[in-house]
């Protein structure tokens, strides 16, 4: 994971590269550190914690004798949070940070005897390796060469050698891009912030090789030119406005995000769906994957397809898929990422490309790697969502998803036209209905929130299409309160999980008004008589019994806007519960908004 930035010749280097580590900080925030570095010397500065604790550190240094910076934020991995394991790792000659995993570093720090035997940071390790290969070799190209074909993983080294004084980038799955004007050179792991500064832009390929010195730069690769492209522009804000933290914000422009990306839809998107989408319609098997919350999305999915066509769909988790034997028939694998670039989606991506299926994503993230390797790309527009729980960002995918199978249940007659038109009208009357849900279960979510911090864990159950809601629920809860949690199947709880129910325990229970809320309120009065307590969601009016603790009544809904009715009150009851516990709950502890290793 992490996030790494490179200046070279600016004016402003420090302020610059702060600006720049701030906006990386979503990619990990264990700890950071920048070395600024001229012709005559290397000057590193480090600190565990967010990017503030580093601005702090280095208000006093004077950034006008240096000609370039390297700046790392961390997400750990290898190796514990701490000043030594903060990037950069630095000597008098060199400097360097990666984002990424080295993958053999155990057996290049037990064959090299220069190496120190106690080191724990595969970063770490790299740059003994390679400083040491700087002394054995007087041309440091052919030290890098060799440094580049010993280590092996998914990473991208930036790196600055004193001696020659020339700048490298190295790649090998991570995503890294340059920008460049005249002799200003910008590095980034983020394409989108570059933005900002260029307008043209490279995004370097696997393998790629970059030496820059002066103005000039040569791909040590293949020697070929590298060719810049245009940059779009991106429509990043990270303004909170006058909420107090993003994931409020984020959750109250859910029915305006909905609302252009439905439109988009409307207007250009599945317009002449079925040339478009050719492949979506023709394929024999549908596979929808994703990590965390895009696959709760991807679980959503399934069932809109399940029960709006006749595809045979499933769904699988991107870290599993890419281990499995893929089916023989014609599949097509619709990928699920906000960020387009979570590691695991991306090599699932590459994966299954590789044996020859379609791969469409779903993302957020136009100038995302994903959307370089896939066949189609489906748009979300929620725009940049900076808090580490997704929540608008989820609702869009679902906004995706159910417009996909409305269209091709429309294709393959699995739904009639009144059908199709009662189902769309309600994904277009979703951001009034979902405005007034914000307002009225607020205070309602507050409340909730208070009896939940009396619990000793909280547990969230749905059947059907409640299920994956469930699992949401539980996720967000867990991620940004850091209270025990899981969400379960409804009709699984007495196969197992009913064990840990308890007159300490809370569970809420997702009973939309469909077939099988008579089920669903027996399962919680299974709970009720094991003396649990529950909070039910529902669009029901119901009794209270003892042990009941709540039971808010929501808007009327229907198959296709459930997801939408059910998951927003949700998030406020995570938010408002976490802000009564006090976590960080824009950057939780030990997470990263964009999770970049596998
Ligand atoms: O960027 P992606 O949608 O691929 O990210 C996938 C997950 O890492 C992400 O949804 C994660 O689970 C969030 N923290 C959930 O709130």
């Amino acid at each position: 994971m992490c996030g790494i930035v490179g200046i070279l010749n600016s004016n402003s280097l420090k302020t610059e590269s702060i600006d720049i580590l701030k906006k990386l900080e979503y990619r990990g925030y264990d700890s950071a550190g920048l070395s600024l570095f001229s012709q005559k010397r290397i000057k590193t500065i480090k600190s565990v914690g967010k990017i503030s604790a580093l601005e702090k550190k280095i208000k006093s240094i004077s950034d006008k004798p240096f000609d370039g910076v390297i700046g790392h934020t961390r997400w750990a991995t290898h190796g514990v949070v701490s000043r030594n394991n903060a990037h950069p790792f630095y000597d008098d000659n060199l400097t360097l940070v990666c984002n990424g995993i080295i993958e053999n570093y155990v057996k290049i720090q037990k064959f090299y005897k220069e190496i120190p035997n106690d080191i724990e940071s595969d970063t770490e390790v790299a740059f003994y390796f390679l400083s040491y290969l700087l002394n054995k070799y007087s041309n440091p190209d052919s030290a890098l060469k060799i440094f580049k074909k010993t280590i092996k993983g998914n990473y991208a080294f930036v790196i600055y050698i004193k001696k020659n004084k020339s700048f490298y980038l190295l790649k090998s799955g991570s995503p890294i891009s340059l920008s460049q004007n005249k002799k200003i050179f910008y590095v980034c792991s983020d394409s989108s912030i570059l933005s900002d500064y260029h307008d043209k832009i490279y995004h370097l390929k696997d393998n790629d090789f970059l030496k820059i010195n002066k103005d000039k730069i040569i791909n040590l690769k293949n020697n070929e030119p590298i060719i810049f492209e245009k940059n779009l522009k991106s429509l990043n804000s990270y303004d909170k406005g006058t909420f107090q933290h993003f994931m409020l914000k984020e959750i109250h422009e859910q029915p305006n995000v909905l609302k252009d990306t439905q439109q988009r839809y409307d207007k250009e998107y599945f317009l002449d769906f079925d040339t478009k989408f050719s492949d979506l319609v023709n394929s024999d098997k549908i596979i929808l994957v994703g990590c965390g919350t895009a696959y709760h999305a991807a679980m959503i999915g399934e069932y809109y397809f399940n029960k709006l066509t006749s595809c045979d769909v499933s769904c699988e988790h991107a870290s599993e898929l890419r281990y499995k034997k893929l089916p023989n028939k014609k599949c097509l694998f619709i990928f699920i990422s906000q960020s387009g670039e979570t590691m695991d989606t991306l090599m699932a991506l590459k994966y299954v490309k590789k044996n020859s299926h379609k791969a469409v994503v779903i993302t957020n993230s136009l100038q995302s790697t994903m959307v370089r390797e896939a066949d189609l790309t489906i748009p979300t527009y929620a725009k940049k969502e900076v808090g580490v729980a997704s929540t608008k960002a989820f609702t869009c995918q679902i906004l995706s998803l159910a417009n996909l199978s409305l269209q091709i249940g429309k294709i393959d007659k699995s739904i009639n036209i009144s059908q199709y038109n009662k189902y769309l009208k309600s994904l277009k009357s979703l951001p009034t209905k979902l405005n007034k849900l914000i307002n009225d279960f607020t205070p309602v979510a507050k409340k909730i929130s208070k009896k939940i911090a009396l619990a000793d864990a909280c547990y969230f159950i749905g059947r059907n299409i409640g299920y994956p809601i469930a699992l949401e629920g539980s996720l967000k809860l867990k991620e940004i309160s850091y209270m025990h949690s899981e969400g379960f199947a409804g009709g699984e709880m007495k196969h197992g999980p009913i064990a840990l129910i308890d007159k300490g325990t809370i569970t809420i229970c997702i009973i939309p008004n469909n077939e099988l809320y008579e089920k669903s309120l027996s399962n919680t009065q299974e709970i009720l008589a094991r003396n649990g307590r529950v909070v039910i969601l529902s669009s029901l009016i119901l009794k209270k019994n003892s042990g009941t603790l709540d039971t808010p009544q929501l808007p009327k809904e229907n198959f296709i806007d459930t997801p939408f009715i059910y998951t927003i009150p949700l998030q406020l009851i995570s938010y408002y519960f976490a802000l009564s516990e006090g976590t960080d709950i824009d950057q939780p502890r030990n997470l990263a908004k964009s999770v970049t290793v596998e």
